[in-house]
C-alpha cells in the first residue's frame, strides 16, 4: 500500500541523499593494484603471441631436467612454478609461449599455467626493462618515506608505477611488502635488494645504474645491501646492549657425572 501512495522515487531520495554526503575516501594503493602491471587477462600483441616459438635453450633444458628430477614423475605439474621462472629469465618475462611451452613440456592443460602466472607478481607477462624496480610502500617502509624513493625514481626518471622508460632501461612498479622492513625503505631491483634509502641515495642509484647500461659495464652495478652504511640489519645506532666484556660462561658448570 506504502508503495502505491508513495511514488519510488521519492522513496529512493534519502538513500541518494546519504550516498551525496558520504565523506570520499582516498583507496589505500595510490596505484592501480595489477599484477605485473599488466592486465589479468592476455592480449595479443606483436611481441606476445602463441605463434612466437619459445623453446628453453640447451643450459635451461638440463636445468630443467634437474627440477624435475625433484618430483615424482606423476607429479610433475608441481614444477610449474620454477619452470615459469626459468622461461622468464631466459626469455625477459613470461610470454604466452613460455607458458604454453611449459603447460606442453609438464602435460598440464595451458588454463592452469595461465592461472599460476597470472597469480603470482613475479611473473612478468609483460615486458619489463633491464633494471625493473619494484619498490615496497606497505606500512613499515611507508613510516621511514617510501614516498621520497617513490618521488625520486619519478623526478629522476620521468615516469609513473608501472610504465617503462623510453630507452627501455627501466620499468617502475609499487609492490606490497618485500620482507626486508628492518632495512626499510628498499627497492627490490631484478633479483636484488637495495635498502635503507632515502631521496638522494635513490637518486644517485638510479644514475649509476644507467651508467651501467650504458656503458654496458656490469662491474658499475653499485652492490646491493643497506645503502646506510651498516653490513646488514644490524641495530642502525650501534650497539646499545651487551657491550661490556663477555661474561665465562663456562664457570660454574658442571662436568660430567658431577651430581652421581
Ligand atoms: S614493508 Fe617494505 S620490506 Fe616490509
Amino acid at each position: 500500500m506504502a508503495s502505491k501512495l508513495c511514488p519510488s522515487v521519492l522513496r529512493a531520495a534519502p538513500r541518494a541523499l546519504r550516498a551525496v554526503s558520504r565523506p570520499q575516501v582516498r583507496a589505500f594503493a595510490a596505484t592501480n593494484r595489477n599484477g605485473s602491471e599488466s592486465l589479468a587477462v592476455h592480449r595479443d600483441t606483436p611481441e606476445n603471441n602463441p605463434s612466437i616459438p619459445f623453446e628453453f635453450n640447451e643450459q635451461n633444458k638440463k636445468l630443467m631436467e634437474e627440477i624435475l628430477s625433484r618430483y615424482p614423475s606423476q607429479y610433475k605439474k608441481a614444477a610449474v612454478m620454477p619452470l615459469l621462472d626459468l622461461g622468464q629469465r631466459q626469455h625477459g618475462f613470461t610470454s604466452i609461449s613460455v607458458m604454453n611451452e611449459v603447460a606442453r613440456i609438464l602435460e598440464m592443460p595451458p588454463m592452469r599455467v595461465y592461472e599460476v602466472a597470472s597469480f603470482y607478481t613475479m611473473y612478468n607477462r609483460s615486458p619489463v626493462g633491464k633494471y625493473h624496480l619494484q619498490v615496497c610502500t606497505t606500512t613499515p617502509c611507508m613510516l621511514r618515506d617510501s614516498d621520497a624513493v617513490m618521488k625520486a625514481i619519478e623526478d629522476e626518471l620521468g615516469i609513473h608505477p608501472g610504465h617503462t622508460t623510453e630507452d627501455g632501461v627501466f620499468t617502475f612498479s609499487e609492490v606490497e611488502c618485500l620482507g626486508a622492513c628492518v632495512n626499510a625503505p628498499m627497492i627490490q631491483i631484478n633479483d636484488d635488494y637495495y635498502e635503507d634509502l632515502t631521496y638522494d641515495k635513490t637518486i644517485q642509484l638510479l644514475r649509476q645504474l644507467r651508467e651501467a647500461a650504458v656503458t654496458s659495464n656490469p662491474a658499475k652495478v653499485p652492490q646491493p645491501g643497506p645503502l646506510s652504511g651498516r653490513s646488514t640489519c644490524e641495530n642502525a645506532v650501534g650497539l646499545t646492549s651487551l657491550k661490556g666484556d663477555m661474561p665465562d660462561f663456562t664457570k660454574g658448570l658442571r662436568t660430567d657425572g658431577a651430581l652421581d
